[in-house]
């Protein structure tokens, strides 16, 4: 299961002084007391709109600490939330992540209405491919089953044959019963899927006169050149100099980073796997190979534990997502997400597809 409820209680009930109270345990350590307050006080009244507009929030493992620890529903990874937006019955679904997840919301639950709280919050992976460079692909490729990553835009899903995210991406490479298939577009996470799954990969290289490749090369895995802008920045160099200051660090990547870097850690998966990986495991220290509000959300649930950071790292798209930028959005119904009818129903298959999987 890759989500998980953030309260026995229902926390749109709570006063300011509860959720001051709870967002101090448990970020006071690193927040100015000033700020938690303020935050608490902007938290109580989204729960208030929240519960006007029937509403639910979604929100993702890289949210801010703030309002990670006050205002969802439900936190989780891509998977996990893409099933509660399908699930709810809420007339509203505010998506406190990236445009791509609010758009598989939109995907998966057309009849809600979808907000997104900024318009800036894109992600450099779902920027790296157009709908006419799958058209292209399959053009070169006939027959060739088309495997898109999550991180795409719905014209992107509604060319592929399946969808899949950093929890199940080998599980829905394996499930294809074909010589060959097209992963999209994660560069990184295609290397790293085409050794984990034992698959030769090559990735196209894009000319003036279309895509140019060696055809004498024996693959399974057809690549594109796309990259987390986050996830890219670690390196084996980084891994090695914490191990060299902490000899007992045990190092997490998300499966966005380098092969390079996937292979020096201890261990690689979605950001919930990565999560639960730190609530199980009995080590005094953790080197989060990801973005570093999710570290600091993990800090703050395992005190007894030390994150190392490397905190530089920041995704400027999830960052955009505030507390304020949330209470805009239910106060003023923005950024409404619309995916036109046509490309929704082609897109859904794909998704809903990879959701049978599991
Ligand atoms: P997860 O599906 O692991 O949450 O990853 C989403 C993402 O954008 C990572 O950068
Ligand atoms: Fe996209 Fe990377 Fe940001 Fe995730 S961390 S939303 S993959 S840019």
């Amino acid at each position: 299961m890759t989500i998980k409820t953030l309260t026995h209680h229902d926390r749109t009930e709570m006063s300011v002084d509860e959720i001051y109270a709870e967002l101090s345990e448990k970020l006071g350590a690193f927040t100015p007391d000033f700020e938690l307050r303020i935050k608490a006080e902007l938290a109580h009244e989204i729960n208030r709109l929240k519960r006007e507009r029937n509403a639910v929030i979604l929100g993702h493992n890289y949210m801010e600490p703030a309002l990670y620890h006050s205002i969802p529903d439900f936190v989780g990874d891509s998977l996990g939330l893409s099933r509660k937006a399908a699930q709810t019955d809420k007339d509203v679904i505010v998506f406190c992540g990236v445009r791509f997840m609010a758009e598989t919301a939109k995907i998966l639950n057309p009849a809600r209405t979808v907000l997104l709280p900024s318009e800036k919050a894109g992600c450099s992976l779902a920027e790296s491919i157009t709908a006419e460079d799958v058209r292209g692909l399959r053009r070169r490729f006939p027959g060739v089953p088309v495997v898109t990553y999550v991180n795409t835009y719905a014209d992107v899903k509604a060319e592929s044959d399946i969808c899949c995210t950093s929890s199940n991406a080998a599980a829905v490479v394996e499930s294809l019963d074909a010589d060959a298939v097209i992963f999209l577009p994660d560069e990184y996470l295609a290397r790293n899927v085409a050794r984990e799954t034992g698959k030769h990969i090559i990735f196209p290289v894009k000319t003036p006169h279309g895509l140019h490749m060696d055809d004498h090369i024996d693959y399974q895995m057809i690549g594109w050149h796309g990259r987390c802008e986050v996830h890219e920045k670690f390196s084996v160099q980084d891994i090695e100099m914490v191990r060299a200051q902490f000899p007992d660090v045990v190092v997490l990547a998300h499966p966005e980073c380098s092969p390079d870097v996937v292979d020096a850690a201890d261990f690689s998966g979605s950001t919930n796997a990565m999560i639960r990986f730190v609530e199980e495991m009995d080590a005094p220290r953790y080197l989060l190979l990801t973005e570093c509000a999710m570290g600091d959300n993990i800090a703050a649930a395992n005190p007894h534990k030390e994150m190392v950071r490397l905190c530089s790292v920041r995704c400027p798209h999830m960052n955009e997502i505030t507390l304020e930028q949330t209470r805009d959005a239910l106060l003023y119904n923005q950024y409404v997400i619309e995916v036109p009818e046509d490309i929704r129903v082609r897109a859904y298959r794909a998704v809903e597809r990879m959701l049978a999987i599991g």
